[in-house]
């Protein structure tokens, strides 16, 4: 890796500004998943063990450059502190002169950076003005890496900066599984829709040796070979682009893996009676049915896949995951490759807010060899984009 990490700076006495992703959802005044919270503390008492003082900078929600009180970060303290286990201060209104009287040991969350309109707009004066707050620069937030903003990308290039454990973690595993993975390697690409996920599909088909589509996506690219699919959820209008990817697809020598069949039912809710349909291109549905799931033939088809796989990526599901019974495609695959990946066979990478909560559903996703925190940014990655977050770490322009 072309950048610096926390093993090349020297932080004794130093105040560390550094960036982290604790954007982390909320319910009625409580952190309700600390995952991105328990993920940024290594680089919290790293810092710590080599005798600086972590200040850190992050964003919560999406205020638009306005003080909302809703929005205030002050509600991940109570996490923050058991997960590090030492007291936080919280800093509502960041002063030089505040963070330069810090005592040593001490760790600090400054307010929500969004609350500026500087942060979004990555005005250089609100970089210049955070760039005061400290001495070195850390960023620990690769989930947020996707962002060109002031404490993100502007910051980064006024002082020394670093990468943090938890983006050293995130850049590795994703540097592995699609960068120098090893083949073969195949991707599962599931979810409601293909226009979002368009130069995902694109990139992926030239790097992978097997795709497996999935979810309501799937349903467009069974249209676009002739497949009436009644009321299923599907994008006529990006017909087209499924038939192109395909074929880019076969010109890159890329198997793609459609459901040969489907869980079929006439209502969208938990417990619906479905039937098992198969799939191609010669299926009519009544006007009222829907595919919801891939059937057992398909997720038999998507195990014999994994079985010839070294390396697997994973965004989205294979199904409507949320409502049972049409967690079974997606539940029964994840568990497969949480083995494949547990006896040694398979290195499997898994990112996508969504994606992780189906796989933790499926209480697989432990077993994976690397979760990514990343939503947005793990997609962009996977676009083949560079994010411009990572990219000033590297000095480069951005
Ligand atoms: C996320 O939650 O994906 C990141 O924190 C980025 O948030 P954003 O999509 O509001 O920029
Ligand atoms: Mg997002």
């Amino acid at each position: 890796m072309s950048w610096k990490t926390l093993d090349d700076m020297d932080l004794a006495g130093k105040r560390v500004l550094v960036r982290v992703d604790i954007n982390v959802p909320v319910e009625n005044g409580q952190v309700t998943d600390t995952t991105r919270i328990d993920r940024i503390i290594p680089t919290l008492k790293d810092i710590l063990d080599k005798g600086g003082m972590p200040i850190m900078l992050a964003h919560f929600g999406r205020p638009k450059g306005k003080v909302v009180p809703e929005m205030s970060l002050r509600v991940t303290l109570p996490a923050l502190e058991a997960a590090l286990g030492q007291k936080v201060t919280f800093v509502e209104k960041p002063d030089v002169t505040t963070l330069s009287s810090l005592e040593a040991g001490s760790v600090v969350l400054i307010e929500n950076t969004r609350f500026a309109a500087g942060e979004e707009a990555n005005d250089p004066h609100m970089a210049q003005f955070l760039a005061t707050l400290g001495d070195v620069f850390c960023n620990d937030a690769f989930s947020a890496a996707h962002r060109a903003h002031a404490s993100t990308t502007g910051i980064a290039h006024l002082m020394p900066s670093c990468a943090g454990r938890l983006m050293q973690a995130e850049l590795s595993a994703l540097e592995a599984a699609l960068s120098t993975p090893q083949r073969p390697v195949g991707a599962v690409v599931g979810g409601a829709k293909v226009s979002t996920k368009i130069a995902l599909l694109e990139n992926l088909v030239n790097r992978l040796d097997v795709l497996v589509i999935g979810g309501g996506m799937a349903n467009t690219f069974l249209a676009a070979q002739g497949a009436k699919l009644g009321a299923s959820l599907m994008e006529p209008d990006y017909i087209e682009t499924a038939l192109a990817i395909m074929r880019s697809a076969e010109s890159a020598g890329c198997k793609v893996l459609l459901p040969v069949d489907g869980l079929v039912a006439r209502e969208f809710k938990a417990g619906a009676a479905f039937d098992v349909i198969p799939l191609s291109k010669d299926t009519v549905l009544d006007d009222d049915q829907m595919v919801l799931d891939a059937g057992p033939h398909a997720v038999a088809a998507v195990v014999a896949a994994f079985g010839t796989l070294k390396t697997l990526i994973w965004n989205g599901p294979l199904g409507a995951f949320e409502i049972a019974p049409f967690n079974q495609a997606t539940n029964a695959a994840a568990l497969e490759a949480g083995r494949l990946t547990k006896e040694g066979a398979l290195i499997s990478v898994v990112g996508g807010g969504d994606t992780v909560a189906a796989l933790n559903q499926a209480g697989a996703a432990a077993d994976f060899t690397y979760i990514s925190t990343a939503g947005g940014a793990f997609l962009e990655w996977m676009e083949g984009k560079t994010l411009p977050g990572v990219a000033a770490l590297k000095g480069q322009s951005t």
